[in-house]
């Protein structure tokens, strides 16, 4: 059989893998950067797009972080803070790889995050993390994420700050690995 013979063979069969492999792409966004990477990944790998939807809206003022006393604010400060989800409940079994998307909010994940981690069982998924941001890293809120979740399959996350192209090609290569 000609190397040719083989490689379209396993071409095929990663495509088969592919529509096999159930894939949500869960995202929090409040001034829509990450919700147009979310869409990005979306469009690029078929997966459900959903929404982190918390019961009480965020205003701006909620998002003043020169407030000490914002609502962002005092959540953060706070480890424990777990603000209410609103919105469509999902039904987690019918994914297996999950791409869950957030703006870095000090440093961190925002805690609505959090609220839907643990609202969702996520032991045993592949979870591929990725985040925009007004300039840091995702790493901090990665390693975060890993410390709170170890049962879950947590894969190497990525930020977005410069469009969406990268993150198209990046989310198509990350599934087939
Ligand atoms: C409460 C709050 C805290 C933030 N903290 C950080 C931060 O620590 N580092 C950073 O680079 N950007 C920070 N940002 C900026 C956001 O991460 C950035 O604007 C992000 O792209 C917003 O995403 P969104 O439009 O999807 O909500 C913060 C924004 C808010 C509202």
């Amino acid at each position: 059989m000609s190397l040719f013979c083989l490689n379209s063979q396993s071409d095929a069969q990663q495509k088969k893998d592919n529509a096999e492999t159930k894939i949500l792409v869960a995202y929090f966004s409040c001034t829509g950067n990450t919700e147009s990477v979310a869409k990005s990944i979306s469009k690029a790998t078929g997966g459900t797009l959903y929404r982190i939807t918390p019961k009480k809206a965020y205003s701006s003022a909620d998002l003043d972080w020169r407030d000490k006393n914002s609502r962002s604010s005092i959540e953060m400060n706070d480890d424990n803070s777990r603000p209410e989800l609103g919105g469509e409940a999902i039904d987690m079994n019918d994914y297996d790889t999950v791409f869950i998307g957030y703006p870095i909010w000090w440093d961190l994940c925002p805690r609505p995050v959090n609220t839907f981690i643990e609202k969702y069982n996520l032991s045993g998924k592949t979870v591929i993390p990725f985040a925009t941001s007004g300039g840091s890293s995702i790493n901090n809120s990665v390693k975060q994420l890993k410390k709170l979740y170890p049962e879950v399959d947590w894969k190497e996350g990525r930020l977005f700050n410069r469009g969406s192209k990268q993150a198209e090609e990046w989310a198509k290569q990350i599934i087939t690995k």
